[in-house]
């Protein structure tokens, strides 16, 4: 088994941790106050190539493999998840989902743009009556023969008011249930689309977060995705490789607070020497520094399960499962090593402790993780 990295996927590593640190680093703590949409940022990254990382070079894309995207993903994790959690929607659950299952008209029109980052996308499942009971979909989209006339409304929508292309599951044969689901291609200034409230979020602050809502939307029936009812197939097999994005952010969230707990522990003294050398903090950044390698080792293999195009889902939800946990717990502890300062914004920790509890929500809960993982032990 080799654990070594080629030097591309070294090289993509540095290149992030660096931007990461030039420029997600300052403004970090006003975007999070503020709620401020990392804008600037994410342009920045959609030029370096983040934005696309895996898609097709004739997509205008990376042509990277998934073990790149976690390293990235890691790497601007540490530092700003409201930045990676754009960068994972698009590449993972958007430009993914568009070069795998798209014509090769809608990639023209769109993956080109998106894997540039010139405009970013949104993944438009979750309803207020649908979040985890995913196939319950509210939302409508009437066979009117050339197009689909859509109506209802989505909850929870990362990219929502700063994205340009929203991909849209709703339902069109109700009898049919899941079967009857499907995914459509919505661009923003189509008339009755209207981007609702923001959402005043504990952590991943300057993320936005919207409702939206769809009123007599006529989408053209050439920006379905797939056939007619594949749409939840479609979101279910997209969120498999989105749930390894949300994990490499979850350990790149406890990677980034272990960073700082490690260089706080050797700097701050009590009772007259360095607190790392207080045998019950060693005791947490060795709990930490295990966890965190674990957690990568998930997140690893599920890439590498994925670019060797063998079934990953598994692999995905347990790397999701595991390294969310891994962030909460470490977080909080990183929070304790730096007593009454961890509790201030300046140390960065609070940020990150607030931001790990959304990755054991998003792409499926931690009950929804254990229970695919489940049926797939039952299924083998
Ligand atoms: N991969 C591929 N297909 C899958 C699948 C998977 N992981 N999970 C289910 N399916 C397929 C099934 O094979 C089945 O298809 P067939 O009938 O053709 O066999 C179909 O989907 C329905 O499956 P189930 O009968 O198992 O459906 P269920 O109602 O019991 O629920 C579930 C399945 C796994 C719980 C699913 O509803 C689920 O994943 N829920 C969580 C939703 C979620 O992750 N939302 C995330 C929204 S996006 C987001 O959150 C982005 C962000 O924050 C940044
Ligand atoms: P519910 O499904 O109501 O779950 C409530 C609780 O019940 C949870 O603990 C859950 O695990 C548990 N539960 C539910 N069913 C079961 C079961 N069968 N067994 C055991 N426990 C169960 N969605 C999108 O489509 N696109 C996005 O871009 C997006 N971004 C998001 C960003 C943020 C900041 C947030 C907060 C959410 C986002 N979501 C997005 C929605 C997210 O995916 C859902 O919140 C999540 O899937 C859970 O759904 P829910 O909130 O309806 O909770």
């Amino acid at each position: 088994m080799n654990f070594d990295l080629t030097e591309e996927q070294i090289a993509v590593r540095d290149a992030a941790r660096d931007f990461a640190r030039t420029e997600l680093l300052p403004g970090v703590i006003e975007r999070d106050d503020k709620q401020q949409f990392p804008a600037e940022q994410i342009r920045k990254m959609g030029e370096l190539g983040f934005m696309g990382m895996m898609v097709d070079p004739k997509y205008n894309g990376g042509g990277m493999d998934t073990v790149s995207y976690v390293l990235a993903m890691e790497e601007l994790s540490k530092v700003d998840a409201s930045c990676s959690v754009a960068m994972s929607v698009n590449n993972s659950l958007v430009c993914w989902g568009l070069e795998k299952f798209g014509t090769e008209e809608q990639k023209e029109k769109y993956l080109k743009r998106l894997a540039t980052g010139e405009i970013i996308g949104a993944f438009c499942l979750s309803e207020p009556e649908a979040g985890s009971d995913a196939t319950s979909q509210r939302t409508t989209a009437e066979d009117m023969g050339d197009y689909y006339l859509l109506n209802g409304t989505k909850n929870w929508i990362t990219n929502g008011s700063s994205a340009s292309v929203y991909i849209v599951m709703a339902q069109t044969h109700v009898e049919k249930g899941h079967k009857g689901i499907n995914a459509l291609i919505v661009e923003k200034d189509m008339p009755g689309f209207v981007v609702g409230k923001k959402e005043d979020k504990l952590g991943i602050r300057g993320s936005d977060t919207h409702s939206l809502m769809f009123t007599d939307v006529k989408v053209p029936k050439e920006n379905r995705i797939g056939e007619d009812g594949f749409g939840f197939k479609f979101a279910m097999t997209t969120l498999n490789g989105g749930r390894i994005g949300i994990a490499a952010q979850a350990l790149g969230i406890a990677s980034g607070a272990y960073e700082l707990a490690l260089a706080y522990a050797q700097e701050r003294k009590a009772f007259g020497k360095k607190i790392a050398h207080h045998q019950a903090i060693q005791f947490k950044l060795a709990d930490m520094a295990t966890q965190i390698e674990a957690a990568r080792m998930l997140c690893l293999k599920a890439a590498f399960l994925k670019d060797q195009g063998k079934d990953f889902a598994q692999a995905g939800s347990m790397a999701k499962l595991y390294a969310s946990e891994v962030a909460m717990n470490v977080t909080i502890e990183a929070v304790q090593v730096h007593g009454g300062y961890g509790y201030v914004k300046e140390y960065h920790v609070e940020r990150l402790m607030r931001d790990a509890k959304i990755t054991q929500i998003y792409e499926g809960t931690s009950e929804i993780q254990r229970i695919v993982i489940a049926r797939g032990l039952l299924d083998s």
